[in-house]
């Protein structure tokens, strides 16, 4: 039987990542969203792509205005993208609730249906959201992450590759810490065919490339004008999910709960894991310098003064 993935909240993020699922052909997806209508006719598009694009995985699409879930049931794997935009008037403190009361509300309903399911968290802010899930789910820490590290390393990837104008597919970049503008760009982790970008790119390229990477998003809202990046958020999201699916055991940049691990407790902070069917299979701790440890202590401290503010 193929694997069952829900796809929670059907705006720009949601929906691509629920198409990508589809696409490959990678599980049955189910699409939802507080809209009416919308999830069921972005479902029924993607589903009826199947013939052209050879996916036998169905597609589902169901508004859970009214509480009911059902459809999403007993899910393996639960993408969460629901939330609000910023509005005018608005302080980050009201985004920050106003997008709690989203991820409280889901994640009550769907845990419930799906008890042995992993959720990957991607609404914003991501490392806090992803703390009030887990504690939200009562699920154990290994089955609840966030997706930040992924779509953060690869726009580093991406900077790298075009500086030095080579294939993505030889640059491996390392971003920790939390999705914000004080993340943590590894360098001295960062490859290109196994040697690290330290040797290739000179000092103060590498300077820009890693401020171009901590306002990656920013970049592409400005672009934009309105609404936030969402190709690269989920293709991120889908490289997970499949980990997951494919038992790949992938060591991958996600947001999980420390107890310990590089001097953090009680907190959710973005770290190199191995990601497989059992969800978060092992943190790997990596050496870092006196710098960059200080470094990561910032931006854990960022996420420690959201969690205050909602209490989780
Ligand atoms: P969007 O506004 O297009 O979609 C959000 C959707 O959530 C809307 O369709 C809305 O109706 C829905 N929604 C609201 N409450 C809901 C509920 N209770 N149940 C189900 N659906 C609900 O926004 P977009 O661009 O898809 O982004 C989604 C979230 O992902 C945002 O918080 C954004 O900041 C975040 N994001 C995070 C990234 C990361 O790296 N972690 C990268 C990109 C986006
Ligand atoms: C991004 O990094 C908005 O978090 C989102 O594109």
């Amino acid at each position: 039987m193929r694997k069952k993935v829900t796809v929670v909240g059907g705006g720009f993020v949601g929906s691509t990542t629920a198409q990508r699922i589809h696409d490959m052909g990678l599980a049955d997806v189910v699409l939802t969203d507080i809209v009416e209508g919308a999830p069921a006719g972005k479902a029924l598009d993607m589903l009826e792509s199947g013939p052209i694009l050879g996916s036998d995985a169905s597609a589902t699409g169901i508004t859970t205005a009214t509480g009911d879930y059902q459809a999403t049931a007993n899910s393996d794997v639960i993408v969460i993208t629901a939330g609000f935009p910023r509005k005018p008037g608005m302080s980050r403190d009201d985004l920050l609730k106003a997008n709690y009361d989203v991820i409280k509300a889901v994640v009550e309903a769907v845990v419930k249906l799906s008890p042995n399911s992993i959720l990957i968290v991607v609404t914003n802010p991501l490392d806090a959201m992803a703390q009030a899930a887990f504690k939200v789910s009562g699920f154990p820490k290994s089955r609840v992450l966030g997706m930040a590290g992924v779509l953060d390393s690869a726009r580093m990837s991406t900077f790298v590759a075009e500086e030095l104008q080579v294939s993505v597919d030889n640059v491996h970049s390392f971003v920790l810490g939390g999705h914000g503008d004080d993340m943590v760009p590894l360098p001295r982790y960062s490859t290109v065919a196994g040697i690290p970008i330290t040797e290739l790119i000179a000092t103060d390229k590498l300077e820009t490339i890693i401020a171009r990477t901590r306002k990656g998003g920013a970049e592409i809202v400005n672009l934009l004008k309105t609404g936030s990046a969402y190709y690269a958020p989920s293709a991120a999201a889908v490289e997970m999910v499949q980990a997951i699916l494919h038992d790949k055991k992938k060591i991958l940049p996600c947001a999980v709960y420390l107890e310990g691990e590089y001097g953090f407790n009680g907190l959710f902070v973005g770290v190199p894991v191995k990601l497989g069917s059992k969800g978060v299979e092992q943190i790997i701790q990596i050496e870092l310098t006196p710098e960059e440890k200080a470094a990561l202590e910032k931006s854990a401290a960022s996420v420690r003064e959201l969690v205050k503010v909602i209490g989780v």
